[in-house]
């Protein structure tokens, strides 16, 4: 079952697909990730990406559909896939379409993270992850169980974002309601689309998005 994760920066994308895939063995597919790997390793994706991603902005939709398919050639045979973070814009949807369509795969749900904008500063400026595993957490929300030592894997370094400032979160929540919310007409007259509230405690959202994807 493939689905998408829509909402905006700190909607919680990453940390509920992180869930899904530990429950679910499904692959979660973030291009944000894709990118930052890309821009970690030095590749000629993540020089041109840097500033862009720095600034908020969207990097071009040729490069991160170029990005998805490969990830998808990579997954097990019958694998789900959690598109988190993609598509952004309305070109990289019909990409998706043409991806999918190619490998016989069809989206079961979208479902879309409905948040207060106002509060997701606080979520994003309070966020880190383990730097070996890359696990997700928060100053307030979410921290290890021991103080400095990551849950999942033991580790005791962890990094934040370059793009985690106010500044940059302003400008991809612009960026947001500008190019991705209009997106979400072309899956709603598909019927696959199901509002979660995502203000709610996180277990309780990856509750809801259990039942949605049960349905
Ligand atoms: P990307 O990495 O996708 O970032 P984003 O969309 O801005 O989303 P975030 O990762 O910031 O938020 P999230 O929804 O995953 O929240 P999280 O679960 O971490 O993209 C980064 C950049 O890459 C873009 O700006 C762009 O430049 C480029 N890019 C990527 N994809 C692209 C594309 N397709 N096209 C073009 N450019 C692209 O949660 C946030 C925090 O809140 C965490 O600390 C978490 O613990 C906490 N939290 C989560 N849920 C809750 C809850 N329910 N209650 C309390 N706290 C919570
Ligand atoms: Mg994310
Ligand atoms: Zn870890």
């Amino acid at each position: 079952m493939d689905i998408i994760l829509l909402g905006p920066p700190g909607a919680g994308k990453g940390t509920q697909a992180q869930r899904l895939v530990d429950r679910r063995g499904m692959k979660q597919l973030s291009t944000g990730d894709m990118l930052r790997a890309a821009v970690k390793a030095g590749t000629p994706v993540g020089l041109k990406a840097k500033a862009v991603m720095e600034a908020g902005e969207l990097v071009s939709d040729e490069i991160v559909s170029a990005l998805i398919g490969d990830e998808l050639d990579a997954l097990a045979p019958g694998q789900g896939a959690i598109f988190d973070g993609y598509p952004r814009t309305a070109p990289q949807a019909e990409s998706l379409d043409a991806i999918l369509g190619e490998r016989g795969r069809t989206l079961a749900h979208v479902i879309e993270l409905d948040v207060d904008e106002d509060a997701l500063v606080e979520r994003i400026v309070g966020r880190y992850t383990c730097a070996t595993c890359g696990k997700g957490y928060h100053d307030t929300f979410e921290q290890p169980k021991v103080a400095g030592t990551c849950d999942k894997c033991g580790g005791h370094e962890f990094k934040r974002r370059p793009d985690d400032n106010e500044q940059t979160v302003r400008t991809r929540m612009a960026e947001y309601r500008a190019k991705t919310a209009p997106i979400l007409p072309i899956y709603d007259v598909r019927g696959i689309v199901a509002r979660v509230d995502g203000m709610a405690d996180i277990d309780v959202v990856t509750g809801a998005i259990e039942a949605v994807l049960a349905d």
